[in-house]
Parts: structure tokens; sequence; C-alpha cells
């Protein structure tokens, strides 16, 4: 079965053999795919036949959003910990345990079926890749639960045990980064790509997070951390050490650390919803970019600290607050959200890609950041399915 896209205003393939600038950018072009494909890339009005079509109408298209850091399996939400935090509180991370005590209180059903309603949520704005990590069940079982729930919905699924010490375990954190390490990842590991912790003061420290990285790692997973949210700290250096493929946050950054970032294959992932939602600075995307670091956009959906799905806020709040082109941002919410999951086949337009597309209601990539807040997006292709 094949379909052609045709009477595209602007095709943003992120490759730039094939069109103009960092973005790749065509004019009027069209895009034909086969089953989950795409097939063929050329100008609008010149393809071979093709057995259905959709008009783009003279709209962009764009690779569908990679949004590779969320947070999507939980009970409950903390709406009256952000009402306070409006009112002056700070976010400390704190509110974490109160998620896990609903998300361990939950049903499989209220727990896949919230899953499900954010993932949704997120595919009508255009994300046709979402990572998904555990990390509110916090017990062996509670945590292979959340990871076989995310795994019906991704194949990007992050074992993030080592988020927060659980309340029964606290004062006793070497001994819960033992079972996260051992028994934990065991059980976790065959549901997982990728392991990931919360390298924080008041989370994990250095060594504590090496634990279960390097745990993670013999175990086959891939590696990821939440790193320098709250403050500097060795989270970077940590996630640059290990070859890990993301350092997510980073918003407290050293030189030595945006050094290290632009030495390594570790993209630097931000996530401007928490900063927005927490009343935090937000991280200096034009520092790492200007270093040479590979830069990626991320929602951090979450009850907590960032409580948006929505791929396009975070390209308007990174164009508007962290000092990205719209360019860069859409780069980042696209291409560099695959690097971020090391993956080749989304995140781009070209022949043997996947077939992921956005189709907006607007002429240019440009108007994700310059109409924020607006529904653009028209049509969205998964798989080369309709959404
Ligand atoms: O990425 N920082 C740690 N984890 C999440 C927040 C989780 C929460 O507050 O529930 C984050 O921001
Ligand atoms: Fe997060």
């Amino acid at each position: 079965m094949s379909l052609l896209v045709d009477n595209i205003g602007e095709l943003v393939t992120n490759d730039p053999t094939h069109g103009r600038g960092l973005l790749g950018t065509r004019r009027d072009a069209a895009v034909i795919i086969e089953d989950d494909t795409v097939v063929w890339v050329g100008s609008a009005g010149g393809s071979p036949a093709a057995d259905t079509f959709i008009d783009a109408e003279g709209g962009a298209v764009l690779p569908g959003f990679v949004d590779s850091h969320a947070h999507l399996v939980f009970a409950g939400d903390r709406a009256a910990e952000f009402a306070a935090r409006m009112a002056g509180e700070p976010y400390t991370g704190g509110g974490i345990r109160t998620t896990v005590a609903a998300t361990r209180a939950a049903t499989d059903e209220q727990l896949r079926a919230n899953a499900r309603r954010l993932v949704d949520e997120a595919l009508r704005q255009g994300t046709t890749t979402v990572e998904i990590k555990s990390g509110y069940g916090l017990t062996v079982a509670d945590e292979v639960r959340s990871l076989r729930i995310a795994a019906e919905l991704t194949d990007e699924t992050t074992f993030l045990g080592a988020h927060t010490v659980p309340a029964e375990h606290a004062r006793r954190t070497d001994d819960y980064v033992a079972l996260v390490a051992g028994q934990m990842l065991a059980a976790a590991a065959p549901h997982a790509q990728w392991v990931d912790v919360f390298c924080e003061r008041g989370a994990f420290d250095a060594d504590q997070a090496r634990t279960v990285l390097t745990a993670g790692r013999q175990a086959g997973l891939g590696l990821r951390v939440h790193a320098n949210q709250l403050g500097p700290g060795p989270g970077v250096r940590l996630a640059v050490e290990l070859g890990a493929a993301s350092a997510d946050h980073c918003t407290h950054l050293t030189d030595d650390d945006v050094t290290a970032l632009a030495g390594s294959d570790t993209v630097a992932t931000l996530l401007p919803g928490a900063e927005f939602s927490t009343r935090s600075p937000y991280p200096d995307a034009r520092r790492l970019l200007d270093a040479g670091v590979t830069v990626a956009l991320a929602t951090d959906c979450n009850p907590g600290s960032s409580y948006t799905s929505s791929m396009p806020f975070c390209v308007a709040l990174a164009v508007r607050e962290m000092r990205m082109t719209p360019a860069e941002a859409v780069w980042a919410a696209t291409a560099g959200g695959a690097r971020a999951l090391r993956r080749d086949d989304i995140g781009v337009v070209r022949v043997g890609a996947r077939a992921d597309l956005v189709v907006l209601d607007a002429p240019s990539h440009l108007h994700l950041a310059y109409r924020p807040g607006v529904p653009l997006v028209r049509h969205v292709l998964r798989l080369g399915e309709p959404q």
C-alpha cells in the first residue's frame, strides 16, 4: 500500500544533503510512503503514482517529534504542589514520593489507561516516538509492572529504579542502591532498553549512580542520566565518562561539563517544560550549541516537574527562553531526540527512514515557535498510518 503526501510547502528532511540549512528544507515537495517506510522524496506534482493521497495544502511537513524523555507510568497528579510553587515554594523532587504512593495503590488498568491517554495526547501534537521511564514504583514488582505497561506503548523503555529513595528505605540509601542494581535490575532488564539514574544532591550521588549504571550496562542496557537539574554536580561528567547516550536536564553546567559534553557522543537533552513548571532558570542552549554539543529537546512529561506532553510547546520555550533558533529547536525535537535514543531511522525524512511525519497547518517550521500554544498539527502519520 503506497501513500503520497503532496503539495508540501516546506519539507523538513533534517538531511542537509537534500535541502537547505540545518533542517535540509525543500520547497514544494512530495513524499511517498510504502507501508511503514519513506520510499521517495521529490518535487510536488512530479511524483510517481500512489494508492492513496494526502494534500498538505502548502503546509510544512516535518519528521514526527521524538520525545526522548518522559515519565508516563504513574497515577494521580500534583496540581496542588504546582500551585504552591507558583506561590513561591521551591521544587525539590520530594514530591516524587507522593506519586510513588499513588502509583503503588493503582491497578494495572488504571496505570495503563493513564499512560495511554498521555501517549495519545502527545501523538495528536506530533510525537511519533516517545521514551517512557519507570521510576514511580520503586519495588521490584512495581518497577516491573511499570515497564511492562511502558513496553505496550513504546519500544523505548527505561528502567529508573534509581529515581528517589523510597520511604521504606529512608536513610538506607546504599541498601536501596544494592536492591536497584541487583534484584530489581535483574527483573526489570528484560523489559527495558535503557537504565537511568537521578544523579543529584538529595537523590543519588556519583558513586551510587555509577553502581546502578554500570550494573545496567552489564545487563545489556544503554545508559541515560538525570544530570545537573537542581544544581551543579557530577551527573554530566559521569554520563560522559560512562558513554551514556544522553545527559538530561543539564541546567547547571560548569565550563568543564560543557567541554566534556562537546568532546563526547553524549547528547545534552534539555527539558524546558521542567524549568517552566518549576519556575527555575532555563539551561543555556546557546552555550552548548556554540561549544559543539549535540542538543535534544524533550518534554520530561511527569506529574511533578513538567506536566506537558507537547513538543511544540517545548520548541517554543527553547526559542524564546534558551536562545535556540527555530531551526535548532526543531532539529533538537526531531533529529536530536533520535540521536539521544541512538536511532537513525527516525527524526529524518529520507528514503528508507520510518514513515513518521507531521503535517502542519502552517507554511513553515518557524510557526511552531512563532505561534505558541496554537494546535498547528493537522495530520500525523506514524509508521505510515494516518492517526
Ligand atoms: O525529570 N528529576 C527527577 N525526575 C523528574 C521529576 C519527577 C517528579 O517530580 O515526579 C524530572 O524532572
Ligand atoms: Fe525526568
